[in-house]
Formats: C-alpha cells, structure tokens, sequence
C-alpha cells in the first residue's frame, strides 16, 4: 500500500475508523491531521467496540506508530480520559505544534450555539481553531513546557468571563497534571513523519467529512478545519507530494447531524427504519442522525475539492430489504438543473433532488465475503455509483466487524 489518506466524502460519520482500522494492518504510522474530540470513531473487532474520539484508530493495533498532527486541537482532559482507557500496548506521539482545547474554549462554544445554531458538538472546536487563528491559542509545546503554569493562568485569567464558579488556581493545578500526562508524547512530529516518510508506509485518517471543510463545506454549516486531503501536507508538516492518494469513504445512503441544508434528506417511516437498523445516533453527541439517499453530486464535489481515488462503500447491509434505492443525481434550482454545491447556504437550501431509482434485493449480505456473491441488485448499485462518479469502488463494508469487509479492487 502507498501513503494515503482515509477520508469521509459526505458530512461526517461514514465509517472511517472501521476502514482505517481495517487497513492499519498494512501501514506503519496512522496520522490524525485535523480536528479533535468532535470526531467519533467506531471501531468493532472479537466482539467489542471501541469509541474512539481524538486517539488515531490505529492506537488499537500494538505495532502502529500512531501521529495526532500539528492540525489537530487536543483537549487536554478528553486525551487522558480515552488514554486510560486503553487496555492494550501502544505507541503515540503528539505534535508539539498542535493546540489546546481549554475549558473556556467549551463554554464559547456553547454560548455561540445559543445565537448560531450550527449545531456544533460543543467541545469548543471552532472557539479553540479562533484563537489559533487570532494568534491567541496555546499549542502543545508551551502547554508541557517550562513556562506553562504562567501561560495557563494568564489564559485562564484573560478569559475568566467564561470560567464563572471555577477557581483558577485549582484550574491551573489541574491542568498542569493534564500537561504533565501529555508530555511524554509530544514530539515535532513533522521531522518524525520527514524521517519515516522514506521506509514507512503512513495513513492520514480525516475526521469529519469533506462538506464539513471549513473551506469547501456548506458554510457556515461547517467544522473549522479542513479534512479534505488537500489539507494534509499543511496540517502534518509533510510536502504534497508524499501522498499518493485518498479512499473516500461514503455510506450508502446519507446522514447528515447538526443543521444545514442536506437536499436529499428523508422523512417519516423510511428515514425511521435506516436510522434504527444503521444505528444512526452519533458516537460522540448521541443525537439522532438526518437520513437522506446518496447524493453523487456530493460525491463529485467532495472528489473534485479534496481529490478522491477510491471509494469505500460502508453499511450496504442496512438498505438491504428495501424495495426501491434512489440516487440523488443532480438538483434543480430554481428552475435550472446542476450538479454542482452552490457556495451560498440560501440556494443550497432552495436546491431540490433529482434522483433516479434502482431496485433493492432482499438477501442478507452481511456474511458475504466477495463482491461476486452479493445480490446483483447489490452489485449493481454499487456499479452505478461507479459510473455516476467516475470512482472506483474498492472497499464494501457489510457490517460493523473488521471481518464484514469485502475488498473489490486493490486499495492503492
Ligand atoms: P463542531 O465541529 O463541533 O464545531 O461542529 C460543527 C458541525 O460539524 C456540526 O454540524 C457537527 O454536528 C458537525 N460535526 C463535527 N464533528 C463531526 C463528526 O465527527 N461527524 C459528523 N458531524 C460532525
């Protein structure tokens, strides 16, 4: 396998962690280039599940090298928490350029929701990504350094209007212990993936998903990073060129959580029965995801912005019994058909789907170990989505375990 990267093409929740998980086995390093603990990560293999929300989900699996890049935004408590957690042996490092989720980054984050309502998972992602941006935020290299109790009171003291009933002094305390956890993981980790770039093979694992791009994502609907793979050389410290490519991954249908326009949303008894049996409540918020069909113009946006040379397709299982499976197409706005994002939130909303229908198939998939044994409605589907997006399809997943993995086509 070449270096690549593993990425969600729709908005979040396509089944990442179990796809890089299932790859790690064939990579070295597994990086985390973005985000922080919004990401929910599932991981299923003998029985047990695994809800990984900052760690890489390589950290399961004792011979990776696991990276959370310069990109991400750590929060100190949550990264002891799911750590502790671990009960086999692992190897982490920690960017030492990297920043830091402080309580007071949460609360904005609430208190923006009551205003904003973007729906965020309110564990002060966009507040902390602010402050990188205004040159106010702490990277991880002065949270575990020699001046930290200094930087940790001024911080704590200049936003004390969000820190209402706390005592600083014992914040200050607590928070030294946190980047007394940390340090031991910290390292510049752009010269660590310089060095290993030439022997290893490495994994980008994105969060999020490509229309949650701060950039390219459906503004301001959005997460504040990029997880595009465009994004990786300049959240990891590693030039474009090491990157030979991105599996996205794309559930059969859609789901959306949060607000936002989403044109091919279902309602009512459908959208109840793919919710129930795709168990589409979130890892990380437990809120009931949005149900929509596939939508290839996301897809062909999400190839086009971030690059896309594979698709894996997750949670075939769950259509499996419906009679009827539509594909969003193309949308119609205002009397004109296109098939592309418009970059305003109010016409995307305005956007109506157009879709075309394909028969479902009855038979249990979910045993089912190459793509010649499953249903030809199935592999037709899966056909279609082929051509509607010009991209190979090379994964198809038919159940939560490691082991309901179907590989259709070499991965890169
Ligand atoms: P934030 O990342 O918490 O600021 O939330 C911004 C938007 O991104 C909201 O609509 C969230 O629901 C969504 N979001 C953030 N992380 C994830 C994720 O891992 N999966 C799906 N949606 C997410």
């Amino acid at each position: 396998m070449e270096n690549i990267a593993v990425l969600g093409t729709q908005w979040g929740d396509e089944g990442k962690g179990k796809i890089t998980d299932y790859l790690t086995s064939r990579a070295d390093v597994v990086v985390r280039y973005q985000g922080g603990n919004n990401a929910g990560h599932t991981v299923k293999f003998d029985g047990k599940k695994y809800a990984l929300h900052l760690l890489p989900s390589g950290i399961l699996n004792p011979k990776t090298i696991n990276v959370m890049a310069n990109g991400m935004v750590i929060n100190p408590e949550a990264f002891y928490d799911e750590l502790s957690k671990l009960e086999n042996s692992f190897n982490l490092y920690i960017s030492d350029r990297a920043h830091i989720v402080l309580p007071y980054h949460i609360e904005k984050d609430k208190r923006n929701e009551t205003k904003d309502n973007i729906g965020t998972t309110h564990k002060g992602i966009g507040p902390t990504y602010e402050d990188k941006y205004g040159r106010r935020g702490v990277r991880v290299a002065d949270f575990v350094g020699p001046h930290n109790k200094e930087i940790l009171t001024k911080k704590f003291e200049e936003n004390k209007a969000y820190l209402s009933n706390v005592d600083i002094n014992e914040l200050v305390s607590k928070y030294l212990e946190l980047a007394n956890f940390m340090k031991s993981y910290v390292k510049d980790t752009s010269y660590l993936l310089n060095e290993m770039v030439h022997t290893k093979k490495i994994l980008f694992e994105g969060a999020q998903g490509v229309l949650l791009c701060i950039d390219h994502g459906t503004f301001p609907y959005v997460t504040s990073s990029s997880p595009t793979a465009a994004s990786i050389p300049i959240n990891t410290g590693l030039a474009p060129w090491f990157i030979k490519g991105a599996i996205g991954v794309t559930k059969a249908y859609s789901t959306r959580v949060g607000n936002g326009p989403f044109p091919s949303e279902l309602f009512g008894e459908l959208a109840d029965k793919i919710r129930i049996i795709g168990n589409e409540f979130g890892t990380t918020t437990g809120r009931p995801r949005r149900i929509g069909w596939l939508d290839t113009v996301v897809i062909n946006y999400s190839k086009r912005v971030s690059g896309i040379s594979t698709l894996a397709i997750t949670l075939l299982d769950v259509l499996t019994g419906l009679d009827e499976i539509k594909i969003v197409t193309k949308y119609l706005l205002d009397g004109k058909e296109i098939d592309s994002i418009p970059a305003s939130v109010k016409d995307f909303e305005r956007c109506e789907p157009m879709t075309i229908s394909l028969p479902g198939w009855k038979e249990d998939i979910t045993q089912v170990k190459s793509f010649d044994e499953l249903p030809t409605n199935a592999k037709n589907y899966i056909k279609k989505i082929e051509e509607l997006t010009g991209i190979p399809v090379s994964i198809v997943s038919v159940g939560p375990d490691r082991i309901q993995t179907i590989e259709v086509k070499p991965v890169l």
